[in-house]
């Protein structure tokens, strides 16, 4: 798969050599073909038909098994009747956001039409997912787990688990994701979803997971839904954290865990109590309206089903902070790499720029809309990647949202909102939420720490509460009502990014921008070339890639 083209360029004086080495497809490392069929198909997870999109005739979608620096070359045909496009939430795409899978860095495959990701899950191991990311079609389906695992000689801190299981869990509409859609686009808010699914199964028809007593299994949490905050809890069982999108945690044990809309972690569960069945339960949390839903852990020897009551939830936000802030990093156990986690020691890095984010609802031209920072987001006719890889002038502006809310954070301004940081800087990002509903944010290509979250208003004296030494280090993170979340993050992978609130009519309406990690360098080492094959449109539809 190796293949090596050299361009030479004269530059005035300057002899420019550009080698455009099969940069996507790194020799040596095993490559993974998949090839994906996205269709419609009829599902009832809540015993009434609806349209689902399913890959490969399946829903939830297939997982994808990985090892770190594994080639997946995934080609999705899209048959659905309208453009495509999905990202790979937690896969850093390093030096390649061309491949990252959102509209604000590749074009989306037109219906009827083909195209081949390429990605490599390049240092990394963990839980991760798939969805995909346009016209609200992620209320209908084609999300999937990744799992990457370790490659062998690296340790892993605990025993090889009897099974690793996947557990998607999420909140879901009985709506059609068209007419979810149509409503949003009118300026409407869509309401609360109207069950929880368990790996696609609705509260009437709990799915069950089987164990043999005495054995450990590892259950791999993802909430792939489209806004609620989830809580997982087990009868009977503990749950010992041991994975955070990537991080292998400091093994604490947990009677119940919060799961936020988009985030991931692996549990180890021992079948350690008297063989009969229990209740897994999976409820909605900071809601009035709480929706449950539960499957059964099945021994295999049961004795019986299931009994006495299920387990409550917590209810407090003061609880989930306690429980937030317990997620910490072993700094002694290896993730993908044999040196451990806690050798980069980040509470040691000068913080090089803070940027203060915070949302807002609010309606434009009576319309309603989201935003960060005054600005709510809407798409340009071309991608920002490529506007930005073209020169193509008119398609956004760098500085469109300001580093901190402005005066009026509520009043919102709709704009192809790009912020751009230098490479190599290690910034402070505060996410200040003065709104009453939890949030959740994810930033792509980058994981960051978790350094700290209180309730009220962050204030610079709140750093003296950070965790400067182990805390976790994800993709993905929440912001607690009425409260703020600080992270830092090392821009270390030049590109376009999308940063982006999970709760999805939210992200849809524009609570989202892009980060433009710059450099003047035009090295392959900081970033790839575009791929040759990338697909064109918009204002770039004619170009040469
Ligand atoms: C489309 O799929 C065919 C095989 O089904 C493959 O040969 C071709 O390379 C794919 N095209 C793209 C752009 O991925
Ligand atoms: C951390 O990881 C090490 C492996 O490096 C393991 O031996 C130890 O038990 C783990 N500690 C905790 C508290 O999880
Ligand atoms: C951080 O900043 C301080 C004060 O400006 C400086 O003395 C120190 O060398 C810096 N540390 C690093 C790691 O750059
Ligand atoms: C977007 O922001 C840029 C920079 O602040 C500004 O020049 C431009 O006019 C804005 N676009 C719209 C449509 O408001």
């Amino acid at each position: 798969m190796r293949t090596i083209r050299c361009q030479v360029l004269l530059l005035s004086a300057a002899v420019v050599l550009l080698c455009s080495a099969a940069v996507f497809v790194s020799a040596g490392n095993p490559i993974r073909n998949f090839d994906w069929t996205v269709t419609y198909g009829q599902i009832q997870p809540l015993g009434v038909k609806q349209r689902g999109i399913l890959i490969n005739g399946e829903f939830p979608g297939p997982t994808i098994q990985a090892v770190t620096n594994d080639n997946l070359i995934i080609n999705v045909h899209n048959h659905l009747d309208e453009p495509f496009l999905i990202s790979w939430s937690g896969i850093q795409n390093r030096k390649n956001s061309y491949v990252d899978g959102v509209y604000g860095t590749t074009c989306p495959i037109p219906p009827g039409q083909n195209y081949t990701y390429k990605l490599q899950a390049k240092d990394q191991i963990g839980t991760y997912y798939y969805f995909p990311s346009l016209g609200f079609h992620k209320a209908a389906g084609g999300f999937g787990a990744i799992n990457v695992l370790s490659r062998p000689m690296i340790p892993v801190p605990f025993s090889p688990p009897a099974d690793d299981i996947n557990v998607l869990v999420g909140d879901w509409y009985r709506t059609d994701h068209k007419a979810l859609r149509a409503k949003l686009d009118r300026g409407h808010k869509i309401g609360l979803p109207h069950a929880v699914l368990i790996n696609g199964h609705g509260p009437r028809s709990p799915p069950t997971f089987t164990f043999q007593s005495g054995k450990t299994y590892r259950l791999r949490i993802t909430n792939v839904g489209v806004q609620s905050s989830l809580n997982f809890r087990i009868q009977g069982h503990d749950l010992k954290l041991v994975e955070v999108e990537g991080t292998h945690t400091v093994q604490t044990v947990y009677s119940s865990l919060d799961v936020h809309v988009g985030q991931s972690m692996s549990v180890l569960v021992t079948a350690d109590q008297p063989a009969k069945d229990y209740r897994i339960v999976v409820s909605t949390r900071f809601v009035k309206k709480v929706l449950t839903s539960t499957a059964t852990l099945h021994y295999e020897n049961s004795d019986g089903p299931a009994s006495g009551p299920i387990p409550n939830s917590p209810k407090k936000i003061s609880w989930s902070i306690k429980q937030a802030l317990s997620i910490r990093t072993n700094s002694t156990a290896s993730a993908a790499r044999p040196n451990p986690q806690g050798s980069y020691h980040y509470g040691q890095v000068n913080i090089t720029r803070t940027i203060i984010l915070e949302s807002a609802a609010a309606q434009v031209d009576r319309k309603q809309r989201y935003g960060i920072n005054g600005v709510s987001f809407v798409h340009p006719d071309t991608p920002l990647k490529l506007a930005d890889h073209f020169n193509i002038p008119g398609v956004f502006q760098v500085g469109s949202i300001p580093y901190a809310p402005p005066a009026q954070p509520r009043k919102l301004h709709l704009n192809a909102s790009v912020m751009e940081t230098d490479y190599r800087t290690f910034v402070e990002i505060v996410f200040q939420n003065r709104e009453k509903i939890v949030q959740t944010y994810h930033i792509n290509g980058h994981s960051f720490w978790v350094a700290g979250m209180d309730l009220e208003t962050w204030k610079p004296e709140s750093r003296k509460g950070y965790n400067l030494n182990d805390a976790v280090s994800r993709y993905t993170v929440q912001v607690y009502p009425r409260s703020w979340t600080a992270i830092f993050v090392a821009l270390d992978n030049v590109g376009m990014w999308n940063v982006r609130s999970e709760y999805w009519q939210r992200q849809y309406l524009g609570e989202q921008f892009y980060l433009r990690v710059f450099t003047t360098s035009n090295s392959l080492r900081d970033e790839y070339k575009m791929p040759e094959d990338s697909l064109l449109c918009g204002r770039a539809k004619n170009m040469k890639p």
